[in-house]
């Protein structure tokens, strides 16, 4: 396949970069106020502002120029029709097909996709509702009222955001805890103040080898086993798994009743959706978990159907290569204005990165551009007395998304109306910025000498013409959130195509682990002598040793 980098399409750009370079932001609002409503849109109770953005009529024709050189709606096609768009590992990409409501028939290794979605979906109803009501106990009889979801990555990262997410939804009396690091702290840390009789383990992997995930649901069955009264056969009401793969989750020991399945055809980073989601749906109950999935395909169909120029993932994904390819923005930030989205932005990392981060187009040369921007973030405001100095006085420019909720679930005071304040401000100083003629008038009317302003003045310039686009919605809540992670699952989709990449393997993961396991019978045990490392390079030898003879005590 062609590199996009070569197209005629993205050298327009190129030149469109050039063209506006002089022009800043704060020109192009002066000239056309309208451009706040044509370059804003709507859809699933979603309104996205790309205004303050460095658009023009004529970059955005040419960036959609840019997607049908791409050919976005074929591959926006062929991925809701279940095509194996995930070539290197032949498997279709259809989280799209868990929320639809069977909407659409598929059949992938002769398994009806809308009937097997179904039906997984009815076992984890009808499971919350026994552990909900009671019915389903533990080993002393007593109700389970506490989930520990054992995962990591895409089984980690997309059911604590929502469950963090949603806490004015969570069922009273129930509380989920998540243990994902196999940094031993972190099992420890959950398993000191649990009650054994009134835990539930949802050990949840895709593929139910995970390092991290297998080495703590062993120390939790471990200690579950040490618990005065309990036996082998308590594990069944007390540990359940979320997998696709039935012989390892038999192999731990966990029985095909207390498994719930998905699929290959579902990303670990896009499988919240999936029976991964089962301990969301028991925290805020499965209505709840319903309406996400209702937000999500609210979302799907508009991805799915609105012409690109008003397709709000693809408008954000294009926005998003404008500004990593033609105007240097090498990093993205995240930064919503919701306490409750405080992990949203480590989802997204790997959301994105994990999906983008690649150096080769699908069918393997090597990309002339980059592609995925480094994505990271953190709630709002903090991040305003974090790292917004960079973003506002770097040099190279940062893009942001401003996620906000115009209304709270905790109307306190006036904590919200300070927080819309300051998500407003910031997306408004970044793109106007301030000159150094204004910097100068201010200092002079606070009354500074001259030498004192010169030398000031400097330091108080803001470049402006900072990208930034502001999410609005009415509350955050299960439906507007299943929008908002279909918008940025989509956008992923669409900037992926834009590169030439394919945003559903991770083969970049796979290094790590393998030498992981290299060095591992390595590793002294405590006081133990180990020889002298060798077979790796001198500094990772030399480091073994270190750390062994640390682990000696010496
Ligand atoms: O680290 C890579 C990865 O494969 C992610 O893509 C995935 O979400 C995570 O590990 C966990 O995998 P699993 O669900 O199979 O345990």
């Amino acid at each position: 396949m062609t590199l996009i980098s070569s197209t005629s399409e993205w050298k327009a750009l190129g030149k469109l970069a050039e063209k506006l370079r002089g022009t800043s932001m704060r020109r192009l609002f002066a000239d056309d106020p309208a451009r706040a409503e044509r370059f804003s849109g709507e859809a699933a109770g979603l309104f996205v502002d790309l205004s303050k953005n460095k658009l023009t009529d004529e970059v955005l024709e040419a960036l959609l120029a840019l997607a049908a050189k791409a050919e976005l709606e074929d591959r926006r096609e062929a991925m809701f029709a279940g095509e194996a768009i995930n070539a290197t590992e032949n498997r279709a990409v259809l989280h799209v097909a868990l929320r639809d409501n069977g909407r659409r028939e598929r059949t992938i290794d002769g398994e009806n996709v809308a009937s097997a979605v179904a039906k997984e979906l009815g076992r984890m109803r009808s499971f919350c509702e026994a552990i909900h009501s009671g019915a389903r106990k533990g080993y002393t009889g007593e109700t389970l009222t506490t989930v520990v979801n054992i995962g990591i990555g895409g089984s980690d990262l997309g059911p604590v955001m929502v469950v963090e997410a949603l806490r004015p939804y969570w069922i009273s009396g129930r509380r989920t805890r998540f243990v994902s690091n196999v940094d031993g702290a972190d099992i420890a840390g959950v398993l000191a103040d649990l009650d054994p009789a009134r835990t539930l383990f949802v050990v949840a992997s895709k593929t139910f080898t995970t390092q991290e995930t297998m080495t703590n649901a062993r120390t939790a069955r471990a200690w579950f086993l040490e618990q005065e009264g309990v036996s082998e056969s308590d594990i069944a009401r007390h540990f359940i798994a979320l997998s696709t793969n039935e012989d390892a989750v038999g192999e731990f020991g966990i029985s095909i009743e207390n498994m719930f399945r998905f699929w290959d055809w579902v990303g670990g980073r896009y499988s919240l959706w999936s029976a991964i989601g089962l301990s969301i749906a028991l925290q805020i109950g499965f209505t709840c978990f319903a309406d996400l999935l209702a937000g999500a395909a609210e979302m799907d169909k508009h991805f799915e159907t609105a012409p690109l120029a008003e397709n709000l993932p693809a408008l954000l994904a294009l926005t998003g290569v404008w500004n990593r390819n033609f105007l240097g923005a090498h990093a993205h930030a995240v930064l919503p204005y919701d306490q409750g989205l405080h992990r949203l932005p480590a989802y997204l990392q790997q959301a994105d990165m994990e999906s983008n981060g690649k150096r080769v187009t699908r069918d393997g040369k090597a990309l002339a551009v980059p592609a995925g921007p480094v994505v990271f973030g953190e709630p709002g405001t903090n991040g305003q007395h974090s790292f917004h100095q960079l973003i506002h006085q770097g040099v190279d420019p940062v893009s942001c998304d401003f996620i906000l909720p115009a209304r709270s679930h905790y109307p306190t005071g006036d904590h919200h109306e300070k927080l819309i304040a300051n998500a407003l401000a910031q997306a408004e100083a970044l793109m106007r910025g301030k000159s150094e003629e204004s910097v100068r008038r201010e200092l002079e009317a606070e009354g500074y000498a001259e030498s004192e302003i010169d030398a000031l003045a400097p330091h108080k310039v803001f470049p402006g013409d900072r990208p930034a686009t502001t999410i609005l919605m009415d509350q955050l809540t299960p439906k507007t959130l299943g929008a908002l992670i279909a918008l940025y699952e989509h956008k992923i989709f669409c900037q992926g195509v834009i590169w030439g990449v394919n945003s559903f393997d991770q083969w970049g993961v796979e290094l790590g682990k393998q030498l992981a396991k290299k060095i591992l019978p390595e590793i002294a045990a405590l006081g133990e002598e180990k020889p002298a490392a060798e077979g790796h390079d001198a500094s990772t030898n030399a480091l073994i040793d270190r750390v062994n003879a640390m682990r000696r005590g010496e």
